[in-house]
């Protein structure tokens, strides 16, 4: 997969993208990644992206113009282009799975006020990671891919490493237990070092059942 990030801060984008897992993905050669600045496409002087907004307020919005040539200049078309903003769908590991099988993805981060609203005809779908404000779309567009990559096959080192994770079935995650066997009294469950596959697997469905209906009641109906 290639993801490009149309960012006014392309230099937040190393440490995460290079690092960790997304970094052995790059290193592995199942992920590439770019970023393009739509200043580089202002034809101010001054590379300016934003003006004030028609009508008053505070702040700045970031003008059509720069953004609709900085997408251009990456698309495809097989891209899915997505704008990460406060206003869209919600982001969702099924919307991750599903994105994970896209062969191009455009992430656009807004900044300031937000984009010209006319902006928006540039983009396949609008991405929201929840409902608050950050104060621009770097932080949403690098979620969103961190999210998308591990879904990739031969990213995780165990394919049924991502399986098994919360949302994945609907339910969350089970409990998981490493060194010491006890810690402060507390024991881990006999069951664990029982070396009974089937007698594990099913501890561990009941603990995620047992996890979900006290953390996430409103996903047990689902499941
Ligand atoms: C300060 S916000 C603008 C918010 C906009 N005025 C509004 O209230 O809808 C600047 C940019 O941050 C990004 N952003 C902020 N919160 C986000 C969220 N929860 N999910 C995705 N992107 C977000 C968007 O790209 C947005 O254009």
């Amino acid at each position: 997969m290639r993801i490009d990030f149309v960012t006014l801060f392309p230099d937040m984008f190393a440490p995460v993208m290079d690092a960790s897992i997304l970094g052995r993905a790059k290193e592995k050669g199942l992920l590439e990644w770019g970023c393009v600045n739509p200043r580089d496409f202002s034809d101010n002087k001054h590379h300016k992206v934003d003006d004030r907004p028609f009508g008053g307020g505070p702040g700045m919005v970031m003008m059509v113009e720069p953004l609709e040539k900085a997408v251009k200049s990456v698309k495809k078309k097989s891209s899915k282009t997505i704008f990460l903003s406060p206003q869209g769908e919600k982001f969702t590991d099924g919307k991750a799975s599903q994105l994970a099988k896209e062969k191009h993805l455009v992430l656009v981060c807004g900044r300031y006020e937000g984009i010209d609203e006319r902006a928006l005809d540039l983009f396949d779908e609008e991405l929201s990671i929840g409902d608050y404000v950050l104060t621009g779309g770097e932080l949403p567009a690098m979620v969103v891919a961190d999210a998308v990559v591990r879904k990739i096959p031969g990213v995780l080192k165990k394919e049924d490493a991502a399986s098994s994770e919360s949302f994945v079935e609907g339910l969350l995650d089970f409990p998981q237990y490493t060194r010491p066997r006890v810690w402060r009294g507390r024991e881990v469950p006999e069951v664990l070092f029982s070396g009974d596959h089937k007698r594990i697997a099913a501890w561990r469905r009941d603990a995620a059942k047992a996890a979900t209906k006290r953390k996430r009641p409103d996903l047990m109906s689902r499941a």
